[in-house]
């Protein structure tokens, strides 16, 4: 079956972050974004496409910061409330009923209950006039206990992280599940080595 080419996340699954910012004089925001990345590895850079008429890009532009918070399918529930238009002067934390998690490195709060926060810096902006991509240098990443192996990576059946796809009549909330499958990142290379190991290991 051919779709038409927008349709591309209907067969992508995307992760759901909910992203917090503050605008200058200190009113609290949240919105879910699904289109965002890491770009490359062992970069600290995530990148966020953002429609140009965004509370969160307002703010972001104007205070330089943001959290992006990852959570699991229990916020399911807090996506629309978080994705309905609110007036700028609005706090979202207490319009969605959720609670704030004070970031350590920067003033925009993060959202308590997710499993994992990153506070963000503005790096860069590649401007188009109906979208912008919004680079963050990650600043501090912490991760709940509670969601880690012991070898330090994270435990999706714990995490239940959420994911949608979107489809000709709306959004489908899911989530991964583990598959038991492990590569070495050394693997893809002819020596069995990855050149990154080190930047890893510090
Ligand atoms: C699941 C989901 C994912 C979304 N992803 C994005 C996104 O990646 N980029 C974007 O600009 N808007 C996205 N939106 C729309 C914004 O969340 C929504 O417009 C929100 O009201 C923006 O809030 P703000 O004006 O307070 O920033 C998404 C909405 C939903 C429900």
């Amino acid at each position: 079956m051919q779709f038409k080419p927008f349709m591309r996340e209907g067969f992508m699954p995307l992760p759901v972050a909910f992203v917090s910012s503050i605008s200058d004089d200190g009113v609290r925001n949240i919105a879910p974004y699904a289109c965002i990345m890491p770009v490359l590895r062992p970069l600290d850079l995530i990148c966020l496409a953002s429609a140009s008429k965004r509370d969160t890009l307002t703010n972001i532009r104007a205070t330089n910061q943001f959290v992006v918070n990852l959570v699991g399918t229990d916020f399911a529930d807090k996506v629309i409330p978080t994705a309905k238009y609110a007036p700028p002067d609005k706090d979202e934390f207490l319009l969605s009923g959720l609670t704030e998690k004070p970031s350590k490195t920067i003033r925009a709060p993060g959202i308590a209950g997710s499993y994992a926060w990153m506070e963000c810096e503005l790096y860069k902006e590649y401007i188009e006039p109906n979208y912008i991509l919004i680079m963050g240098k990650v600043v501090r990443l912490e991760v709940a206990d509670e969601v880690l192996t012991p070898d330090g990576s994270l435990d999706l059946q714990k995490t239940r992280p959420l994911m949608m796809t979107g489809s000709s009549k709306g959004m489908h909330f899911g989530t991964v599940t583990d598959i038991d499958h492990f590569e070495s990142f050394g693997a893809m290379f002819p020596d069995g080595k990855d050149p990154l190991h080190k930047t890893y290991n510090q």
